[in-house]
Parts: structure tokens; C-alpha cells; sequence
């Protein structure tokens, strides 16, 4: 796509014409500055009507652990400001890794909600420069599950701007496993500008390895990648 604007448009078009074909659809979901966007336009297309997400429920990839329940950093606070506000998914649908209390439970219990509504039909990742997805860094088992894991030092300085000055980005979260991610039905991977090139050309160019847990996805039957021509650079 020749721009940003036109990759946000052109994924929002195609959420918004999946929940219109499938009502029923489940989600997996991404945060992050590259949805940002993508939801303001998806919540834009919701307002002028055509399509609901009554019948839809969705999974985020990740959220991190220890921040206070509301925490304007907080994945679950970013979904809320950027898509659960604004639509009508019912409460409870729209559901995070749970990150208090027994962490190992709560994982296994994410595992089994997403078990227990059928699977993900339509997966949202977007990618990290060191090529992650979720916050399955590299080295991450591509049979991973969803389970706590430690943010490379590089994925919480690149993340430090959501936080207020003076706070620092937790170091560790809940994510999905690279597992979890490829048991979706389909997955769409959004990628823009040139920080992304070389994480991009290292996942679908090179041989998969752990080292690009992104590259867990050459086998997979069905990903589609909206890039811009920055981030695609490597890959022309
Ligand atoms: C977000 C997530 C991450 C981001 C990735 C890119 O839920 O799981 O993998 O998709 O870090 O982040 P941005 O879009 O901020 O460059």
C-alpha cells in the first residue's frame, strides 16, 4: 500500500466486510501504535452502519503483568479506548490474558475460553523490530501456549512512549505462544514503515527459526500481509 492511511483503510475495510459476511466471527486482536488507526477507521465504518459485533467475541494477544487494574498503559485500557468504547461487542466478549492471582492457571483458563468459543477465525498481529509477535520474543518455541514471558530490553524501550514519564514498561507479560497464534484459522499481519523492513524480509525470506518468531508463520496455509512499501522494502 503506498501509504500508512491506506493500509489502516484497506484493513478495517476487510474486518469490517468479515463481520458483515460473519457476524459470528472470533477475533484474535493486536494493540500497539499500528492499530491504532486501523480501529478509528473500523470503529468509523461501525458508525455508518452495515455490520455489528453483537454476535462476535474477541482475544487479545497480550497484556502486561503488574500494572494496576485501569492503568492508561494497559492493553485492556488501550482496547477500550480504541474499539470496546465505541461498539457494541458485549461485555465479557471482548477478552485479554488474565494477569492477576495464579498466572499459570489464568493462562490455561485463556487457552480453554478461546477452546470453548471455537478457535479464532481471523487473527490480528502486527510485528516487532526484533521480529515478535504477540510478545513471543525471540527464541520463543513455535509450539509455544499462552504463558508469562520476559520483554526483550529492546520491545520495552520501543514501548516506553505509552507510559507516563518517569514510569517504567513492566518486564514481563502474558502472551498468546506462537502455538496459540497458528492454530487461527487465518491471520493478517500488519506491518508499516522502515523499522519493520528487516524484521519482515528476516520472517518471510529467510529460513524459519525461533531467532524471527514472526517466521513460525511460513507454515501457515493462510496469512495475508498488509505492509507499505517502507516496511516491504526489504522484501522487493
Ligand atoms: C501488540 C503486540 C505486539 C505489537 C508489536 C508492534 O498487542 O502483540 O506484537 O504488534 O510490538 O507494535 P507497534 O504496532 O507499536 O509497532
Amino acid at each position: 500500500f503506498p501509504s500508512p492511511a491506506a493500509i489502516a483503510d484497506a484493513v478495517a475495510a476487510y474486518l469490517a466486510e468479515r463481520l458483515t459476511a460473519q457476524p459470528a466471527t472470533r477475533l484474535g486482536l493486536a494493540t500497539g501504535n499500528t492499530f491504532v488507526p486501523i480501529y478509528a477507521r473500523l470503529v468509523a465504518r461501525y458508525r455508518a452502519g452495515g455490520f455489528s459485533f453483537v454476535r462476535a467475541a474477541s482475544f487479545n494477544l497480550d497484556e502486561y503483568v503488574g500494572l494496576p487494574a485501569g492503568h492508561p498503559a494497559s492493553f485492556r485500557a488501550y482496547m477500550q479506548a480504541h474499539l470496546f468504547d465505541h461498539v457494541d461487542l458485549p461485555a465479557g466478549k471482548g477478552a485479554l490474558p488474565g494477569v492477576e492471582g495464579d498466572i499459570e492457571a489464568a493462562c490455561q483458563a485463556y487457552e480453554a475460553a478461546i477452546g470453548s468459543e471455537g478457535g479464532i477465525d481471523l487473527q490480528m498481529l502486527g510485528i516487532g523490530r526484533n521480529g515478535h509477535i504477540g510478545f513471543n520474543e525471540p527464541g520463543s518455541p513455535f509450539d509455544s501456549r499462552t504463558r508469562q514471558v520476559d520483554l526483550a530490553p529492546s520491545t520495552r524501550e520501543a514501548n516506553k512512549g505509552d507510559f507516563p514519564a518517569g514510569e517504567v514498561v513492566p518486564p514481563t507479560a502474558v502472551t498468546m505462544g506462537i502455538g496459540t497464534i497458528l492454530e487461527a484459522r487465518e491471520i493478517v499481519l500488519v506491518a508499516i514503515g522502515a523499522a519493520k523492513a528487516e524484521a519482515l524480509d528476516r520472517a518471510f525470506r529467510q529460513e524459519a527459526s525461533p531467532d524471527c518468531p514472526a517466521s513460525a508463520l511460513q507454515s501457515h496455509g493462510r496469512v495475508t500481509i498488509f505492509c507499505d512499501s517502507e516496511a516491504a522494502g526489504a522484501l522487493a
